[in-house]
C-alpha cells in the first residue's frame, strides 16, 4: 500500500513501476513493470488499509472489529465511546458504522498512540476524498486522557455502545458505565483467556450492574480453491468411473433434463472437465482475541 508520488517509483521484487504511469489509470487493471512482469493495482479498501497503514499498538483485525460492530448493534447516527484509540484501526470500522449522523469519542492515554490514530484516520479520509469527491464524515473526537479517571470528558455524554481494547478493562468500567445507556452493550477486545477471567472476576467483585451475555473467538479459514494443475502448469484430466452397460444407462436416465443438460454442454463445453483441488490454504492467521459482550443492566 502506498501513496501516489509525482516521479517516485514502486519498487518490487518484479521490478519497477513509476508512480507517474498508475496516476490517473483506472484501479482494478494490470500494469506492467520495467520487466514486463503485469502487476494488480487496486484501491485500498478499509479492510486493506488497517492492515497495511502504520501501526503503534497491535490493531483490532478486521474479522473482530466488524464483529464487534454486531455484538454492540452499532447503527447509523450512534454516540460511541471507545478506549484506546491505539493505531486507529477500530476507530475507522466505527466512523463508517455512525456515519455522517453519529459520533465516536476516542480516549488514548498515551499521546504517541492518539498521534498515530489521528493520523491514520486523516489519511484514511484524504484518500477517501480523493478517491471518491466526497469528505468522509469527520465524526471522530480523539481525546489524550486516561479513561480510568475521565469523569470530566464524559460528563453530559450518553453512549449507544461502548468499545473497549485496553489491558485491564474492569478498571475503567466504573467510569464508563454512568454514561452508557441501559440496556446498551460494552463490547471488550482481549487477546488472552486470562484476561477474561479478570475482566469477569472485576466484575463480580464490584457489583456493577453488567451481564457477561458472550464471550467468542472470531476464526476465519481461507481456503485455495483452483484447478488440479501439474507441475508443467498443465490441467489433470478427469476421470470418469468405468461402468458397466445397465449403470451407464441408469445414470444417463437420472441426468433426465435434457434441455439443462444441452445448454450447459452449448455454453461450457469444458465444464467440469478440469478437476479441482479445495484445501484451507497453509497461510492461516492464528488467534487473535476474545470478545467480551457486556450487557448493562438496571
Ligand atoms: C491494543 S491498543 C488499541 C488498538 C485499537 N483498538 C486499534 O484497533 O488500533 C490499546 C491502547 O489502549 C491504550 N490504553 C491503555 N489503558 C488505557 C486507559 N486507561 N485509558 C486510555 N487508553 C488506554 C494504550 O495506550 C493502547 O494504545
Amino acid at each position: 500500500m502506498f501513496q501516489l508520488k509525482e516521479g517516485a517509483h514502486l519498487h518490487i521484487s518484479r521490478g519497477i513501476i513509476l508512480h507517474d504511469d498508475i496516476a490517473g489509470q483506472s484501479a482494478g487493471r494490470f500494469l506492467k513493470t520495467n520487466g514486463g512482469v503485469p502487476i494488480f493495482i487496486h484501491r485500498a479498501s478499509l479492510e486493506d488499509y488497517v492492515l497495511h497503514m502504520k501501526r503503534g499498538p497491535a490493531i483490532a483485525y478486521p474479522k473482530d472489529a466488524c464483529t464487534m460492530l454486531l455484538l454492540m448493534d452499532i447503527t447509523e447516527g450512534d454516540h460511541v465511546l471507545e478506549s484506546g484509540s491505539g493505531s486507529g484501526a477500530m476507530t475507522l470500522f466505527l466512523s463508517r458504522a455512525v456515519g455522517s449522523k453519529g459520533r465516536v469519542l476516542s480516549v488514548e492515554i498515551r499521546e504517541d498512540h492518539l498521534k498515530r490514530a489521528t493520523l491514520n484516520y486523516e489519511c484514511w479520509r484524504t484518500s477517501w476524498s480523493l478517491r471518491r469527491g466526497v469528505e468522509w464524515p469527520d465524526n471522530v473526537q480523539f481525546h489524550n486522557a486516561d479513561l480510568c479517571t475521565a469523569s470530566w470528558l464524559l460528563a453530559g455524554h450518553g453512549f449507544h455502545a461502548v468499545a473497549l481494547d485496553l489491558i485491564h478493562p474492569q478498571l475503567v468500567l466504573p467510569t464508563v458505565l454512568p454514561h452508557l445507556h441501559t440496556g446498551a452493550v460494552c463490547a471488550v477486545y482481549l487477546a488472552n483467556i486470562t484476561q477474561v477471567i479478570d475482566l469477569l472476576e472485576g466484575l463480580r467483585c464490584s457489583a456493577l450492574p453488567l451481564l457477561c451475555e458472550r464471550i467468542i473467538e472470531v476464526p476465519v479459514r481461507d481456503w485455495v480453491v483452483a484447478p488440479a494443475m501439474w507441475k508443467d502448469r498443465g490441467y489433470y484430466s478427469r476421470k470418469a468411473p468405468i461402468l458397466e452397460e445397465n449403470q451407464r444407462k441408469e445414470a444417463e436416465e437420472e441426468t433426465s433434463d435434457e434441455t439443462d443438460r444441452e445448454l450447459a454442454t452449448e455454453q461450457h463445453p469444458t465444464f467440469r472437465t478440469v478437476p479441482y483441488i479445495a484445501r484451507p490454504h497453509h497461510q492461516q492467521s492464528s488467534h487473535t482475541a476474545f470478545l467480551v459482550k457486556l450487557r448493562k443492566c438496571v
